[in-house]
């Protein structure tokens, strides 16, 4: 069997496509389907802010870990932990985080299925002329058929497509032309939104605080958030670190994707609350907000066409970049690990996440539990594991050395860094996780 060559491994090739891919996985559904819902369960504002605090104390520290393992072992997540810890269990933390990677492919696929099966019911003005009532019943329907089934297929058939073509001339290649379309249809689509009558209201309820809202549930819940959005605490980001150029500065990287991911975010809440108050919907309504809520709005709005099209291309182009660094993960794993090749690896990974998929769609149950277990449990406690690795047992001297380039860059963040990963982060992940379990 053709052992993998490491000495000829694959890149990213430059600065912005580190940041295109990085921010393309961060950027996804997490941003636009699942935190205005989240945001609208929790109460607005108040999550907001706890969301912003566990994005910078415990977030980027995360990620900046993510990367400096990535890129100092230039390997897999499995891979990584046993390069820099070898004969040590540190790499069942890879382990850990191959395992999330199908779960969360799995479902995630999933509802960017959906995303597609509403593109085409954009494209083809499904919504026209229907009520509230009616788009409602359309998603049921919808789900209980099987062009769920067909729609995920299709879609990772996309993902695997891209994966296939490699790091640079696949990955890269990509999500640097994707991510700057993404951007421009956001920014429209809010602009569109702020301008309709009584979009204030929309503003006022993510923007303005109410702490009485704030209970263990929407901490915990804020947390798992921001680990799922930036997607970290599972490995995405040591696999793409992996494929960072030497001269590149992580920190700033990692500064850079985290604020990119999060103003996205808040662009999300921009595009959608407005509109939501401007029609006087309830602002909680769970996985239904951007396909039902939305075709709704659309479907009353001027221009609504126009928009609800753009959307939908907003959100699975969103979706693309981000299975594209799951299914990344497995691939790299396989191929490196199990000693076959990328296209191997690649069908393999696709054809076992299918299979998981499947079972997703059809029950609402398995759907839960894969996103429960991923994304509230793994992915903090991969993180957790993560920053005690990196806090606690690497050589200080290596973090050092990896972080300023071989002394080459002076890095001031060095110190606050440590401190974060050391202290505050695995304590804050620890008691948000322990207390939201209700364990203590
Ligand atoms: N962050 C992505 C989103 O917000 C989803 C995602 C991609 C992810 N890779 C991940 C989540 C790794 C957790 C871990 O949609």
């Amino acid at each position: 069997m053709t052992k993998f060559d490491f000495s000829n491994r694959d890149s990213f090739g430059s600065k912005f496509g580190v940041i295109a891919a990085a921010a393309g996985s961060a950027i996804g559904l997490g941003n636009i389907w699942r935190f205005p819902y989240v945001v609208g369960e929790n109460g607005g504002a108040a999550f907001l802010l706890v969301y912003l605090f566990f994005v910078i104390s415990i977030g980027i520290p995360v990620m900046l870990s993510e990367f400096i393992i990535g890129r100092s072992a230039q390997r897999n997540p499995v891979g990584s932990f046993k390069k820099l810890a070898p004969g040590k269990p540190w790499y069942l933390v890879g382990l850990m985080g191959v395992g999330a990677a199908f779960m969360i492919l799995a479902f995630y696929t999933v509802v960017a299925g959906w995303t597609l099966e509403y593109l085409y019911q954009s494209i083809i003005n499904g919504f026209e002329g229907k009520t509230p009532d009616q788009i409602s019943k359309m998603f049921d329907t919808f789900r209980g058929s099987a062009r769920p089934i067909i729609w995920f297929l299709i879609f990772m058939l996309f993902t695997a497509g891209i994966v296939i073509a490699g790091v640079k001339n696949g990955i890269e290649k990509y999500t640097k032309v994707l991510m700057p379309v993404l951007l421009l249809i956001l920014v429209i689509i809010s602009i569109r939104s702020l301008t309709l009558p009584g979009a204030g209201e929309g503003l006022r309820f993510l923007f303005h605080p109410d702490f009485s809202k704030i209970t263990p549930k929407v901490i915990l819940e804020a947390l798992g958030q921001a680990f799922f959005s930036l997607s970290i605490g599972m490995g995405t980001l040591i696999t793409y670190g992996s494929y960072i150029n030497k001269k590149e500065n992580l920190t700033n990287t990692a500064i850079s994707v985290t604020f990119a991911d999060t103003f996205i975010a808040i662009i999300a809440g921009i595009a959608i609350f407005p509109a939501v108050f401007a029609f006087g919907i309830p602002p909680a309504s769970e996985e239904g907000l951007v396909y039902i809520t939305l075709p709704v709005i659309f479907e009353q709005m001027t221009g609504g066409y126009f928009f609800s099209l753009m959307f939908f291309v907003l959100l699975s182009v969103a979706a693309l970049t981000s299975t594209i660094s799951v299914l990344e993960v497995i691939v790299a794993y396989m191929s490196e690990e199990l000693n076959i090749t990328r296209k191997q690896a690649t069908f393999l990974g696709t054809a076992s996440v299918a299979v998981l998929g499947l079972f997703a769609s059809n029950s609402a149950a398995v759907f839960n539990v894969l996103n429960f277990t991923s994304a509230t449990i793994l992915l903090p406690l991969g993180g957790l594991l993560i920053v005690l690795f990196i806090g606690w047992y690497y050589n200080r001297e290596k973090v050092k050395s990896e972080m300023t380039n071989q002394g080459t860059i002076d890095v001031w963040l060095y110190k606050p860094f440590m401190f974060l990963v050391k202290y505050l982060a695995p304590i804050a992940i620890g008691a948000v996780f322990l207390y939201g379990l209700g364990i203590f």
